[in-house]
């Protein structure tokens, strides 16, 4: 059974869409923007029809949060259909009816005579095609939003763009740009958004847009092919040990249960049909960073399970079925041959199906990592999910320590440094460096944002350096999605607290007056620093691993946050580490006779 559920009800023109999700864990912070933005998305795209004119979709939240987190309790949306106004009559509840224009022509291509059949709706096809609709994906996109707000707090995005459109083909992606720290799957998607078919480029778009035209003009209807890729995907989600743990089964299942959708490939899959061996599997490459692949043609899984390579899902959406210049088509009521029935409908639906798309593959990953990790609160899946991130790893990568200013970040982290070998970078100091001149002057003289920015260049560059670190972030640093995605990439995260009346204690007896302080500064520094924890906690809480220093000095910190950190520490790793002990010991071997090996 799957661990995180959903159900969805509504029809097309009744009054609302309502969905239930089931299984999210405790803690996960989520405003309403997280579901409206990918609702707003959903809309958008050149060959739609008059409908996406009139619904401005945006989901209430009806239960399952409290204070901008998640509880742990079924969360509930609905998305009222503004059109029902129209529809009150013709789509209420209470007995009544029959409805004065019955739909009594099948669409071929669509659900109507299927549905019709199966369900004994002859007399009023809409009994089927109101629920059939592909406005359902609304409510879809909506928990999928959700769900997209789980993978990004623990480092996946996911993201699409269209490929081609009736028989004008796209640019396309090259491989090589889709890394985590160059573009992320949300930031290619966000890019393809800036185009009205979703293409990556205008180029590509003018192209789409022509087909759709020429589409429209002939009375027709078009369908395409779009990517879905997800990236900062771990090793380990779902299995190869039976059928419907698979991932790749369960992702072509979902894929194939957004209307219109026929074909799935993932990765090569078509490609590799007709190539050898040889040319189609991933080499498996062993470097100083640990396991790699040099090419991605799986697109992610093998055997079921994802091996730690960007996701890359493609899927094939049929032409709308409602074709202008209506097909052929029986009408139910006197069995006389007709053309089908017209309704307002959309030319072309395969930007849209590529948001709807992202929605369907956050659902199947959420769920994954769920059931792989288990979890009833955010925290409790931090280290398990960093253990499987780093799980290919020879080493945990960059150590990155963050917290409020106090926590021992310096103090802590310089030891920890030393004992692992490492070199120690302090991001503030090296900002200060570059600039010239102290973090205070920049704050006065160029202001919190320009800071910040400089900041977060100052992060991923430290995070992409080819020698391993400990980097000590600023108290701020965490707050940028940016840092996060180069942390998650790269290493792993360790937060260390203490309660603010500490903070403030240590930072009393500490070389550094207030005054270079920018965050304190002007105000009741311990009200302030109370301020900033509670502002920052949701950034903080995303760390990997979190060490309360209180009470420790920093080389007892120290130590405990060592010890912390092998414990994520992956066979493989370990084996990596162990290296020079193993030749030492199969040299021991070689002398030895053969008879006692
Ligand atoms: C975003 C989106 C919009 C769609 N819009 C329409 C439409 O306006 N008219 C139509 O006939 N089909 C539309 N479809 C396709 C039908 O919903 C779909 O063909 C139908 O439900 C039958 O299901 P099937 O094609 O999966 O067999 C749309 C599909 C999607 C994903």
């Amino acid at each position: 059974m799957s661990r995180l559920r959903y159900l969805t009800a509504g029809e097309s023109h009744g009054p609302a869409l309502t969905g239930i999700l089931e299984g999210l864990p405790a803690g996960l912070p989520l405003q309403a923007e997280d579901i409206n933005r990918d609702l707003a998305r959903r809309q958008q795209g050149y060959g739609r029809g008059g409908r996406m004119k009139i619904e401005q979709d945006t989901a209430e939240i009806l239960s399952g949060i409290r204070f901008g987190l998640t509880l742990g309790s079924p969360l509930s949306l609905l998305i009222r259909n503004r059109d029902f106004a129209s529809w009150s009559k013709r789509m209420q509840a209470d007995s009544g009816g029959p409805d004065p224009h019955p739909v009594t022509v099948p669409r071929p291509g669509h659900a109507d005579l299927a549905g019709g059949l199966k369900y004994a709706h002859l007399d009023d096809l809409r009994n089927v095609l109101e629920r059939a609709s592909a406005r359902e994906t609304a409510i879809r996109v909506g928990l999928g939003g959700v769900a997209r707000a789980l993978l990004r707090d623990l480092g996946i995005q996911v993201g699409s763009f269209v490929r081609s459109i009736g028989s004008a083909d796209g640019n396309v992606l090259e491989p090589p740009s889709v890394s985590p720290l160059k573009e992320d799957a949300e930031s290619l998607a966000l890019r393809a958004d800036l185009t009205e078919t979703r293409a990556l480029d205008e180029d590509s778009s003018r192209r789409f847009v022509a087909a759709i035209d020429e589409a429209r003009k002939r009375r027709d209807t078009l369908g395409g092919v779009v990517e879905i890729l997800a990236t900062g995907v771990p090793v380990g989600l779902g299995s190869h040990v039976h059928w419907d743990r698979k991932l790749d089964g369960r992702i072509a299942q979902a894929m194939m249960s957004i209307p219109a959708i026929k074909a799935v490939e993932l990765g090569e899959g078509w490609k590799a049909a007709r190539g050898y061996g040889s040319q189609t599997h991933d080499p498996i490459l062993w470097g100083d960073l640990g396991l790699r692949r040099s090419s991605n043609n799986a697109g992610g899984l093998e055997g079921g399970v994802t091996n730690g390579q960007p996701l890359v899902i493609r899927i094939a959406m049929k032409p709308i079925a409602t074709v202008p210049a209506a097909l052929p088509s029986v009408d139910l009521s006197t069995l006389q041959s007709v053309p089908a029935h017209v309704e307002r409908s959309d030319t072309c639906a395969v930007p849209a199906a590529g948001v709807i798309a992202e929605a369907i593959l956050a659902l199947v990953l959420a769920d994954a990592v769920l059931e792989c990790l288990g979890g009833d609160t955010m925290s409790s899946l931090r280290a398990p999910m960093a253990r499987l991130r780093i799980a290919a790893r020879a080493d945990w990568g960059q150590v990155f320590l963050l917290g409020p200013m106090g926590s021992g970040k310096s103090a802590v982290g310089r030891v920890i440094a030393a004992r692992l070998g490492r070199r120690w970078v302090d991001l503030d100091s090296e900002i200060e460096q570059q600039a010239g001149i102290s973090v205070a002057e920049i704050f006065a003289r160029k202001g919190e944002a320009e800071f910040r920015s400089l900041e977060a260049d100052a992060l991923v560059a430290a995070a992409a350096a080819p020698s391993l670190s400990v980097i000590a972030l600023g108290g701020g640093a965490a707050q940028n999605e940016a840092a996060w995605r180069a942390m998650r990439a790269t290493g792993v995260t360790f937060c260390l607290t203490a309660r603010p009346e500490e903070l403030a204690r240590r930072l009393s007896q500490s070389d550094r007056a207030w005054s270079e302080r920018p965050m304190l500064a002007g105000r009741d520094p311990l009200e302030r620093l109370r301020e900033l924890c509670r502002a920052r906690q949701p950034f903080y809480s995303r760390a990997d691993l979190c060490l309360d220093t209180e009470g420790l000095d920093p080389g007892a910190a120290a130590l405990a946050a060592i010890g912390m950190l092998r414990s994520l520490r992956s066979p493989i790793a370990v084996r990596a580490s162990r290296g020079p002990l193993e030749s030492e010991i199969k040299m021991q071997g070689n002398s030895a006779p053969d008879d006692e090996a």
